[in-house]
């Protein structure tokens, strides 16, 4: 069976995770936030008192991660975790177990099932490169870290966190580095993706492009 898929890459702040919800919603698609997996490693490993290089035991915990994602809610093991796990010390724990390859081995089987008719729309840095190499749509989705960390700014501010601009632009060029360099699935764009700049653009034009792009791909 040809599933069709639409997958959504790209660094930090780009907006993936918006668009491939409304891209979904318009299509009636399934979503699969693949960045929430990692999340969820690093927080079980924390909660679990397993330390984050210890790469055997974390692709263990990957494996039989006991999360579920149920009407925008994530559970691990019976707990909610939607807000724990956004909190910044689990974004950078997912940041660090992302890099190592058993804990993104562990995961491919379960991203894979998310495959399901009648489509799905998935977001993170490489569901176009190495989850779902065929999908039949793949976007880059990017902007320059200035936008990005202004997005992220105004975020943080209208949930009256205190958030400097200028530290954020500077932890965007870091995090897009350690993205970009890792040895393993490193964020960058299939060969065959669509590249979006989203600097000008507001979230109904990238969401427009996605579509479009989609509609293109089935000829
Ligand atoms: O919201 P943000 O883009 O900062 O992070 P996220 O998408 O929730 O992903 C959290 C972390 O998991 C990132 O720092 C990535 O390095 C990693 N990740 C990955 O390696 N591969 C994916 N497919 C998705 C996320």
């Amino acid at each position: 069976m040809n599933i069709p898929i639409i997958t959504i890459d790209g660094p930090s702040a780009s907006g993936k995770g918006t668009i491939a919800e409304k891209v979904a919603a318009r299509l009636g698609f399934h979503v699969l936030d693949s960045g929430a997996l990692y999340r969820l490693t690093a927080l079980h490993a924390l909660r679990q008192g397993v330390d984050l290089s210890d790469e055997a035991a974390l692709a263990a915990l990957a494996a039989e991660l006991p999360a579920e994602f149920r009407a925008g809610e994530v559970w691990l093991g019976g707990e909610q975790v939607t807000q724990a796990i956004r909190a910044e010390a689990v974004g950078e724990g997912a940041s660090r177990v992302a890099a190592l390859p058993a804990v993104r081995e562990a995961l491919l089987a379960r991203q894979r099932a998310y495959a399901q008719a009648p489509g799905l729309v998935a977001d993170g840095r490489d569901m176009g490169t190495v989850v779902f190499p065929a999908a039949q749509t793949k976007v880059f989705l990017t902007a320059s870290p200035e936008a990005r960390a202004a997005r992220r700014h105004k975020q943080l501010i209208e949930k009256g966190n205190p958030a400097n601009l200028a530290d954020l632009v500077r932890d965007m060029r870091a995090r897009d580095a350690r993205d970009a360099q890792r040895a393993v699935a490193p964020l960058k764009p299939a060969p065959d993706a669509l590249v979006l700049d989203s600097t000008a653009m507001n979230i109904d034009q990238v969401v427009e492009a996605v579509l479009e792009g989609h509609r293109a791909s089935r000829g």
